[in-house]
């Protein structure tokens, strides 16, 4: 079968990226047939509860479906395309679309599409028992048979304004999401947020079915993180009230670390010099952190990602605009023995 990624190009190829993270953690056998900053196609031989099981970890995919075909920007060769498409499956039919080409009217491809896969079915535009999705861009027209919808709502109710302890310090739920991600951390292994401040990245992580450890330095935001997990029924927790130097003489090894490292600005160092600090955290990771485990980290700028490099061996870098002001350093190391 092949499957369609509909990504969102938000944070450049950091969809991507979650994806095939989610594809190698949910150890899938996968090849790649295209892909660019809108769309990941694989081949996999995968039935479609697996793929919802992946599908349900990512926030940077609007819709995974099997793809139907891929067609030219020409509504003849669309319609074509689509008669020769059989849909076996019973029940109600929805055609959807995104459009992001710069000229084409998705109108038209809509209505030529409905005319062909609706014959002899009732449409349900809220829920269909069939969604048929069309990928419209620039050169061509993708369309599949929707299998997992993302609730990307659901990461916006999760924002840190939105939590009992508010601290403007914590990121985007989908960016903590898509870091956990990248870590491919699996079900039931353990994930440290050694600066965990409010909790952001610990509640993605529990809502994933991770065990999570958290620590801070500032005992406000260690019961604040507290308050905040409890308020998503969270309770398999541990969270240290430590210095950084300190947790791997408290901590058991773990599996992962996703961690934001503090940058000095909001978020205090206790009047530290970054690259001190920096340094103690990185000894600590590595420590603290299982052989061939990940750590993701969020850094202040560029010059701290080799100081990481003293300790664990660096996978890649994304740079991400969190806001105007603010550009972030994500890391992902691992630990070779
Ligand atoms: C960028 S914030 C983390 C925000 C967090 N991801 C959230 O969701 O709220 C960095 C955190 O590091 C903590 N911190 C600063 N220095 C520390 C140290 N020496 N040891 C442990 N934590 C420290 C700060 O109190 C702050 O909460």
């Amino acid at each position: 079968m092949e499957i369609i990624f509909e990504l969102s190009k938000e944070y450049k190829t950091l969809a991507i990226d979650e994806a095939i993270a989610c594809l190698k953690t949910e150890k899938i056998i996968y090849k790649i047939i295209e892909f660019n900053p809108e769309l990941l196609i694989i081949s996999a031989n995968i039935n479609y509860e697996k793929i919802k099981k992946l599908s349900k970890r990512l926030s940077l995919t609007y819709n995974v479906g099997e793809l139907l075909f891929i067609s030219p920007q020409s509504i003849q060769k669309l319609e074509i395309n689509a008669l020769r498409t059989r849909i076996k499956d019973y029940g109600t039919i929805a055609i959807k679309y995104r459009n992001r080409s710069m000229d084409a009217d998705s109108q038209i491809i809509v209505k030529s599409l409905a005319k062909i896969f609706t014959k002899g079915r009732k449409v349900d535009l809220n829920s269909p028992d069939i969604e048929i999705r069309c990928l419209i861009t620039n050169k061509k027209i993708y369309v599949s048979k929707n299998i997992f919808k993302t609730d990307r709502t659901q990461f916006e109710k999760r924002k840190v304004q939105y939590r009992p302890y508010f601290s403007p310090i914590s990121l985007h739920p989908k960016l903590s999401r898509v870091i956990i991600n990248l870590s491919k951390v699996r079900r039931n292994e353990i994930l440290l947020d050694p600066f965990c401040g409010t909790g952001g990245i610990l509640i993605e992580a529990a809502i994933l079915s991770i065990k999570i450890i958290g620590n801070d330095i500032d005992n406000k935001l260690v019961e604040g993180c507290k308050k905040n997990l409890n308020h998503y029924n969270i309770s398999d927790f541990i969270i240290y009230n430590l210095d950084i130097g300190k947790i791997n003489d408290e901590v058991m090894k773990v599996d992962v670390v996703v961690t934001d490292f503090p940058y000095g600005k909001s978020t205090t160092t206790k009047g530290e010099k970054l690259i001190n600090l920096y340094k103690r955290a990185f000894i600590s990771i590595y420590k603290i952190l299982k052989n061939e485990g990940r750590a993701v980290v969020g850094l202040a700028n560029k010059d701290m990602i080799q100081l990481g490099e003293n300790y664990l061996s660096l996978e890649k870098i994304y740079d991400i605009k969190v806001h105007n002001s603010l550009t972030r350093y994500f890391a992902i190391y691992k630990k070779i023995k």
